[in-house]
């Protein structure tokens, strides 16, 4: 027997530690790790697998007491799941939660997840560490099958968003900004690194569900094979140049004396092709889950970076629209959406002289 309590995600039982983390950023608090808050963010894996026909190998890398790997298998049927952690400990916790949901397409795997992916390969990888994905990625392009999928989070939020330059740089080879745009950068450093990593095998990326949320950075990557493809998304890699005086931001294919930060990814965040056979339904966060969809299926991504509302009205020093008018509004002259990256966050099409003069119409309006 293992030592715990079991709780309800969705339709699916899992036995976790009585003393786990509740929210933030998680830590293991015995022997080992579970964090009740990223029940969204197991959701968001489950739709992703189950909108597929076809039957998919998945390995979760790193699943700790196993929540995600169970989930999975139970919810998304077409799976057959290897729920593998490095911790002993977590064995018993993986094996109880197969049983107690009694699935016969999940087994438990106590392997380095390095040695389990230079031996096997699995339709999609999903890698879950603490902090930075960076030493495992190498594996996990190694393990996933020819054009697979990889699912990537980053709890490292601090450097990828600019707060630790040197620690940025250390990790992912990239110059990270600070600023307003700074969660947005840091997705698409996390993004820009993997499609860096993924060339080095001949190999692209073509993102299909990339977030900020809580305390982390998270992407589902559709892994291309071929010369063709690794150089099509490196072509997508770009370079900023920020003045946080001006707010004014540009962007180069290069870096040089004015586009300093960066590589950042410059493409596209979704597929929404495959977003739209995304169903909420039954999730365990629903209400939160169809509320992002909506946000995703209708956010710009093709073009970095967001602004906030608030930088403009710093800098032009008059009262803030209603966000919503102010969006409306800017969609008059040109494409501009919310952002799920901040509620008061959007992204436009639109230049910073053209966006200043319709932010000074809709605020004018108000007297
Ligand atoms: C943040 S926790 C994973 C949380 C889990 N995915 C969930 O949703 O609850 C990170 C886990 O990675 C495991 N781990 C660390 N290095 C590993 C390695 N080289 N191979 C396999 N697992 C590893 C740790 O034992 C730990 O359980």
């Amino acid at each position: 027997m293992v030592s715990g309590i079991q709780i309800q995600e969705g339709p699916t039982k899992i036995i976790v530690p009585e003393d786990h983390s509740a929210g933030g950023p998680g830590k293991i608090n015995g022997s080992v790790f579970f964090n009740e808050q990223m029940a969204f963010n197991r959701d968001i894996s489950v739709m992703f697998l189950r909108a597929f026909d076809s039957e998919m190998t998945v390995c979760d890398a790193m699943t700790a007491t196993g929540s995600r790997a169970v989930r999975i298998a139970n919810e998304a049927p077409k799976t057959t799941v290897t729920a593998n952690d490095i911790s002993a400990y977590a064995m018993p916790y993986i094996e109880e939660n197969i049983r107690i949901n009694n699935l016969r397409n999940c087994t438990a795997s106590n392997r380095n997840l390095h040695s389990l992916l230079a031996e096997n390969v699995f339709h999609y990888i999903d890698i879950d560490p603490f902090g930075s994905p960076m030493p495992f990625l190498h594996s996990a392009i190694i393990g996933c099958r020819r054009n697979g999928y990889l699912a990537i989070t980053a709890t490292d939020t601090a450097p990828l968003a600019g707060a630790h330059r040197d620690k940025c740089e250390r990790r992912y080879q990239c110059r990270p900004l600070r600023g307003p745009m700074c969660h947005e950068a840091g997705l698409r450093i996390l993004i820009g690194s993997i499609a860096r990593e993924a060339a080095k095998f001949d190999k692209g990326i073509e993102p299909m569900l990339s977030f900020s949320s809580d305390h982390y950075f998270r992407t589902f990557v559709h892994m291309r094979d071929g010369a063709g493809h690794a150089d099509k998304a490196l072509d997508q890699l770009i370079y900023v140049a920020y003045d946080p005086e001006t707010l004014e931001r540009s962007y180069s294919s290069e870096p040089d004396k004015e586009h300093v930060h960066g590589p950042f990814w410059g493409g596209r965040l979704f597929d929404r092709e495959h977003l739209g056979k995304m169903d909420p339904s039954g999730t365990a966060a629903e209400r939160r889950c169809t509320k992002m969809m909506d946000y995703w299926k209708n956010e710009i991504d093709d073009i970095p970076l967001m602004y906030e509302i608030s930088e403009i009205s710093s800098f032009v020093k008059m009262t803030t629209p209603p966000f919503d008018k102010f969006i409306e509004r800017m969609n008059q002259y040109g494409r501009t959406s919310k952002t799920h990256i901040s509620p008061t966050g959007f992204k436009t099409e639109l230049t910073l002289k053209e966006i200043i003069s319709v932010y000074k119409e809709v605020s004018g309006e108000m007297r």
